[in-house]
């Protein structure tokens, strides 16, 4: 019999795990999850580190992942590359080399303003991180993927929904004054698709996502037997939903070519004609009985979705929240460990 082993693995994207590892994940996390609220929380990252780059800001990435690792038994230090030599110009292969002498897992976030809102720039940091430590790496957020998010995406679906094969899970573009990066949305439907949802993406022309990305969400829907269809129209992408996750997110023109060439406000001026992308009752009015709305937060109230929106029963925003700890939990302990806890 083969056992699964994934001490040592990275977590950039969910698409380089199979999904027999990503539900080992889903099921051990969710058993941590059952332990905490039990009061029982196992230390199971005794005297381990797990150093934290922030490249860009962060509330509940942070705060999870400490809390994770203060429930571990272990530590989950902070770092502002800006306070490091790297900010002098210190190599991240020497950055990397350096921290794996000392931790046992290194995180990043690095996206948007890190990067100059140039598509891809972020996620090649992490994979330099990656090539020069021998430690696992976890992607903390960058600008193509968020798998942390979208694990966590998912053991909040399943929480909701017992059966989650062929349910329609909709992830729209919301209007918004601020332009954020593709790596929540990607990774949340590169996720859904995986596991058999039907899921459609719904944004106005011009926002177009990673074409290549899209193919993988094709594949991966052609896999599991779910779905995967793009449309332009909002009113229908919200019929009969059953999950509906609306989040602004910048233009294909601006993510190709930075926003210091294409513009803070030509950016902001395209988001202001599709004003009316606003998740609010009327469009929630057109969702399955049992529709919950999620969000990955930070939500701009009032621009993303509606006060009534974002605080209604059907809102499981801060589930989602929790979940980040609980999943970020499961997924350490079972890179980190010295024991295969499988
Ligand atoms: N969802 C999420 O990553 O939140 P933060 O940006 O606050 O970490």
């Amino acid at each position: 019999m083969i056992t699964m082993d994934l001490r040592g693995r990275d977590m950039i994207t969910t698409q380089e795990w199979t999904r027999e590892e990503l539900e080992a994940v889903l099921k051990f996390s969710k058993d941590l999850k059952k332990k905490t609220k039990a009061g029982k929380s196992p230390h199971l990252l005794s005297d381990k580190t797990f150093f934290m780059l922030f490249y860009n800001t962060s509330t509940r990435t942070r705060a999870s992942f400490e809390a994770a690792l203060t429930e571990l038994g272990g530590h989950a230090q902070f770092l502002e590359p800006g306070a490091m030599r790297l900010g002098e110009g210190e190599s991240v292969k020497d950055t990397a080399n350096t921290l794996a002498r000392y931790g046992h897992g290194i995180g990043i976030r690095i996206l948007e303003k890190a990067v100059g809102y140039v598509y891809g720039r972020g996620n090649q940091v992490l994979r330099d991180y990656a090539k020069w430590s021998d430690i696992p790496i976890v992607n903390m957020a960058d600008d193509k993927f968020h798998p942390c998010q979208s694990l966590t995406d998912l053991m909040t679906v399943q929480e909701n929904f017992p059966k989650i094969q062929g349910k329609k899970f909709v992830f729209s573009w919301a209007y918004s004054r601020h332009s954020r990066s593709w790596c929540s949305v990607q990774s949340a439907i590169l996720t859904a698709t995986r596991f058999g949802m039907d899921v459609t993406l719904a944004h106005p022309p011009g926002f177009e996502l990673d074409a290549e990305i899209m193919e993988w969400c094709h594949q991966n829907a052609h896999e599991s037997g779910g779905g995967f269809s793009i449309t332009n129209d909002v009113k229908d992408a919200y019929s009969g939903a059953h999950v509906v996750y609306p989040r602004s997110w910048m233009s294909a023109e601006c993510s190709a070519v930075g926003i210091d060439k294409w513009g803070e406000d030509t950016e902001a001026q395209l988001h202001e004609n599709y004003r009316d992308w606003i998740c609010n009752s009327e469009l929630m009015d057109l969702t399955n009985k049992d529709a919950i709305y999620m969000h990955c937060l930070p939500v701009f109230r009032g621009e993303e979705a509606t006060d009534e929106v974002v605080d209604s029963p059907q809102s499981v925003i801060f589930d989602q929240a929790e979940n980040r700890m609980h999943l970020q939990k499961g997924l350490l302990s079972l890179i980190m460990s010295d024991e295969n806890l499988l």
